[in-house]
Parts: structure tokens; C-alpha cells; sequence
């Protein structure tokens, strides 16, 4: 498959909208085609309304965002997309044909794949010209933000289809999951749907509000389910003997049953109930609103998540440690100017950031340094591989100096001075520029130790490690000493 530097979208609304989002932010182009020429505007305008939460995701190093582009004419989009994904209504003939019309305008090895919710691929290629670079691939809304796709292969879909589009939509920052079988809604929604249509039931037959059942799920299952789905869930709740003892246990009940397995008519007394239960549980909030709330949660909940290395959390620290590791080579490959320290990193000041006074808070400083060092380190060799050894190096010293502001959205960058290695010590000296007037703004003088974190004491860092820290110092060794290393905090008189 091509390297993919173009997105192209057919279909802009809610679910191009969203991939145009996620595209853009991970520094790909999007060509977005629609009929309609007034979803020009609404597109960038969800991409405008994406940002603030994409923003936030990650403060890993970003490529430069991608360029949006849009036309009405799908030959335009077709011709220069390296990967195509098609968000059009749920309607089989009009997919069929404009999938078929798509195929015949890009090239042979350009991938063209399917938002569909539950129609089969194989349905959906009938026609295409090459269909063998046809896949489905199901995101979930918002699509900036969920990490789920779910990829669908038909009868005519050959196997580098599906692995290509799993690399793309990795390198994104999403969870590809290989559907094995073609199934009408594919996994999820026939998850999701089963579930809908006990609510629909229990609506229907006034056993509670739809306020009461999102109640059921958001205190209880909905929490478990962010990391642990429900067979992992159920395996835990059988105790010792697990997914068995469960199955013995409530195994009966599935005969009962408890659940309904058809869908209830839907008359216009339940379409009400539905309808008048969710406004009262919006409360006057509009949909944008609710967005903003749902957006900020997820991205809160994905960072939690990322800390014990689970589900969507896992996506995103292997989303950070490439977008890191990229970052560390393309610095590593600029060769070391002697007569000027280490610019290790380059940033703005995100919104989030800053505090009443409107400039960035102190403890973001530390952050920032600590990304400058994170640099540092990976430029030395000391990365996720190195930190499996069980070895890393623990800040021990740091004294940072606030010596100007920076307000939301500026951009700072930080030079770094490494001014002693020996084989377990790193003392070095970073300094925090604002980018607009390269001022000054802060100075951080850490000493850092190697510990061997197993035996929980400080040990000799690889050799390799200790080599490539002492060339840097080295090239570095003509620089003036920083008249603020090694000072002390000033003290008030007594
Ligand atoms: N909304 C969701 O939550 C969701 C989630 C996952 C997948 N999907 C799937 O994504 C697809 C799109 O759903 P949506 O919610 O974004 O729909 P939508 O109605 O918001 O957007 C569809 C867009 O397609 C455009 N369009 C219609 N015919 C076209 C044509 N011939 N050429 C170009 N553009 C055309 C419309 O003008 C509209 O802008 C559907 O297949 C849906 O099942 C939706």
C-alpha cells in the first residue's frame, strides 16, 4: 500500500467530520468530497469544534497538522487520496454505487474502506473496480477520540487490505480489531444494539426512565467496562474457579429469561418516552454542550487508563512512545552545534495550561522540563526498551528559577546544557525560552541518578548509555557554565 499522506473523505457529516479530526491532528491531509457544498463549512467547523479535546489528548511531540481540503466533485478527492473512507448514509444502492464510481477514479493500490455500521463488505464491493483493496472499517463517535475501528474484510478483500488499513489507522492513534467473519453490524453494534433493545423493552413496558437505565450502566458496568470488557468482568465475578464457577451460577437464569430477544414495535408512545426521558436527562443542555462534557471525559478517562497500560490507555502510550521516539531520531539526525546548547524541545502553552493569572501554571515548568529531559533521554538510548531492564534515571536535584511568564497559546522552546556524567550521576541544565522574544522564561538545574530499580539503589548505567551522554557533554564542553547552576534558593531575612 501507498505511505499515506492524503485522507480522502467521501461524505462529511458526523463521521467524516470525525475522521477529518483525528487525520489532520496526527499530521495527515484530508480532501473531503460531499454533494452538498455548504458541508464545507460545518466540516471545518468540526474540526474547530474537535481541537480543544484532541488538544489535550497527548502532550507527546505532534507532526505539523495536516492540511484540509474540500470539493464537490469525488473524481477531484479520488485522484488525490492515497486513502480513501467513505461516510455516506446507510444505504446499501447508494454505498454499492458510490463506492463503484470511487473505485474506477483512484488508483489500484489506493485503499478505499467503509464507515458502514453493519452492512457486510462483501455486499459492498460488489461492484468495485480492484475490489480487493476494499475493506469495512467501523469507527465509533467521536471519532477524534474513541481508539476503536473495526475492520472488515469481504469475500473479494485480500489480507494486505486489512493490514495496511490497520497500519494507517494505527499510525492515528486508533485500535484496529480484526472482524474474523463478516456479520451484519459486524461486532459491537450487534453488542450495543442487543443492549438498546432490552432499554427499548423496559421503556416500553414503564419498568423505568431512560434517565434510570443510563443510571444503571454509568454507576455500575459503564466503569468496569472502560478497561475490563464483560467476560473479563464475569470471569473475575465467578471468584476462585473464575468463568466457570459464573457460568454454573447464572448459567439458569439465561433460560429463564431475563432478556427479551425482539425488539419491541416501535410506537409513537415509546418513541416518546424515549424522546421526553433523554431531554429531561440533558436538562436544558444543548447537544454541543453534552459534546464538550462527553469529549472532556473520555480524553480524562484515556489518560487514567494509560497509566495502567489497559485497553484504550495502551493504545495511547504506544501512540506516544512512536510520536516520542520519532521525535527523539529527527532531533538525533541535527548534528551538535558546539557553541550552543541542546534545543531538545520545541512547544506551545495549551489553554489547559495556565492558571488565573492567564500564565502557564508553575508546575506545567516542571512538566516542560521534564519533556526536554525525556528528549534528552531518548536521545541517549534511554527508552521504553532501556526502562524494561529495570533500569532508569530518578530526578534527585532540581531547582527551577521563574524568571518570566508565557501566556496560553505561545510558543516556548528549551535548550539543554549537560554539565557532568559520571557512571551513575547526570547533573545538566536546561533554560526555557519563549519563542516570540527567545526571553528567558525559566531555568532548571536537575541532578539525576541511575538506579536499578529491582534492587531499589542507584547502579552504573550502560556503557552504551554513559558513551553517548559523555559525547554530547563532551561537544558541549566549551560552553560557558551557567552563572545559575549550583545556586541556591534565596533565602527571606529572618
Ligand atoms: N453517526 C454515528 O454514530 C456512526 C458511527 C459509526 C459509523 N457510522 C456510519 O457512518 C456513515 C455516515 O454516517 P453519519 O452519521 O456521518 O451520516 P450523516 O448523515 O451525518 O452524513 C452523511 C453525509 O454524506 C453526504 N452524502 C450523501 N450522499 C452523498 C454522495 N452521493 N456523495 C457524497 N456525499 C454524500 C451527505 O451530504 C452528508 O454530509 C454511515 O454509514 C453510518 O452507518 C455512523
Amino acid at each position: 500500500m501507498r505511505n499515506v499522506k492524503t485522507l480522502g473523505l467521501l461524505g462529511t457529516g458526523v463521521i467524516g467530520g470525525g475522521w477529518a479530526a483525528r487525520a489532520l491532528h496526527f499530521g495527515i491531509d484530508v480532501i473531503a468530497a460531499d454533494i452538498k457544498p455548504e458541508m464545507e463549512e460545518w466540516i471545518r467547523g468540526a474540526v474547530a469544534n474537535a481541537e480543544p479535546a484532541l488538544a489535550r489528548l497527548t502532550f507527546a511531540p505532534l507532526p505539523p497538522k495536516g492540511q484540509l481540503s474540500f470539493t464537490t466533485d469525488l473524481k477531484v478527492m479520488a485522484q488525490r487520496a492515497d486513502f480513501i473512507q467513505e461516510n455516506i448514509p446507510e444505504q446499501l444502492p447508494l454505498k454499492q454505487r458510490m463506492l463503484a464510481e470511487v473505485s474506477r477514479h483512484a488508483a489500484a493500490d489506493v485503499i478505499i474502506a467503509s464507515s458502514t455500521s453493519g452492512l457486510t463488505p462483501t455486499d459492498l464491493q460488489r461492484d468495485m473496480a480492484s475490489p480487493g483493496r476494499f475493506c469495512v472499517a467501523h469507527p465509533f463517535n467521536p471519532v477524534y477520540l474513541l481508539p476503536l475501528v473495526e475492520l472488515v474484510g469481504g469475500q473479494k478483500t485480500v489480507q494486505d487490505t486489512i493490514d495496511a488499513a490497520a497500519k494507517f489507522f494505527t499510525y492515528i492513534g486508533m485500535h484496529p480489531l480484526h472482524v474474523r467473519r463478516e456479520v451484519p453490524g459486524h461486532l459491537t453494534d450487534r453488542l450495543q444494539e442487543a443492549l438498546w433493545r432490552e432499554i427499548l423493552h423496559l421503556v416500553n413496558d414503564g419498568v423505568a426512565t431512560t434517565g434510570e437505565l443510563d443510571e444503571s450502566i454509568i454507576y455500575g458496568p459503564g466503569l468496569r467496562w472502560a478497561a475490563m470488557g464483560t467476560n473479563l468482568i464475569y470471569h473475575l465475578a465467578g471468584g476462585e474457579s473464575g468463568m466457570r464457577h459464573m457460568l454454573a451460577q447464572f448459567g439458569p437464569c439465561l433460560k429463564w429469561p431475563w432478556t427479551k430477544l425482539e425488539a419491541p414495535e416501535l410506537t409513537e408512545t415509546l418513541i416518546d418516552r424515549m424522546v421526553e426521558g433523554t431531554q429531561a436527562q440533558a436538562a436544558g443542555r444543548s447537544i454541543r454542550e453534552l459534546e464538550r462534557l462527553r469529549d472532556d471525559y473520555l480524553v480524562a478517562i484515556q489518560q487514567v487508563l494509560r497509566q495502567y497500560n489497559i485497553g484504550a490507555g495502551a493504545t495511547l502510550r504506544s501512540l506516544e512512545e512512536r510520536l516520542y521516539q520519532e521525535a527523539a531520531t529527527a532531533r538525533a539526525a541535527q548534528s551538535i552545534d558546539p557553541d550552543k546548547p541542546l534545543r531538545l524541545l520545541d512547544t506551545v502553552v495549551r489553554p489547559e495550561w495556565v492558571d488565573y493569572n492567564r500564565h502557564m501554571s508553575d508546575f506545567r515548568y516542571s512538566q516542560v522540563f521534564g519533556d526536554a529531559m525525556d528528549a534528552l533521554f531518548r536521545r541517549a538510548g534511554v527508552d521504553e526498551t532501556y526502562r524494561e531492564t529495570g533500569r532508569m534515571y530518578y530526578s534527585v536535584e532540581n531547582h527551577v528559577r521563574h524568571l518570566g511568564e508565557a501566556k496560553a497559546g505561545e510558543p516556548l522552546y528549551v535548550t539543554t546544557q549537560l554539565l557532568g556524567v559520571d557512571d551513575k550521576r547526570l547533573h545538566v541544565f536546561h533554560r526555557m525560552h519563549r519563542g516570540r522574544d527567545d526571553k528567558q522564561i525559566a531555568t532548571a538545574d536537575q541532578m539525576y541518578l541511575h538506579v536499578d530499580t529491582g534492587a531499589a539503589k542507584a547502579a552504573p548505567a550502560d556503557a552504551k548509555i554513559r558513551a553517548k551522554l559523555e559525547s554530547i557533554r563532551s561537544k558541549q564542553a566549551g560552553l560557558p557554565p551557567p552563572p545559575e547552576a549550583g545556586r541556591a534558593v534565596g533565602r527571606a531575612q529572618r
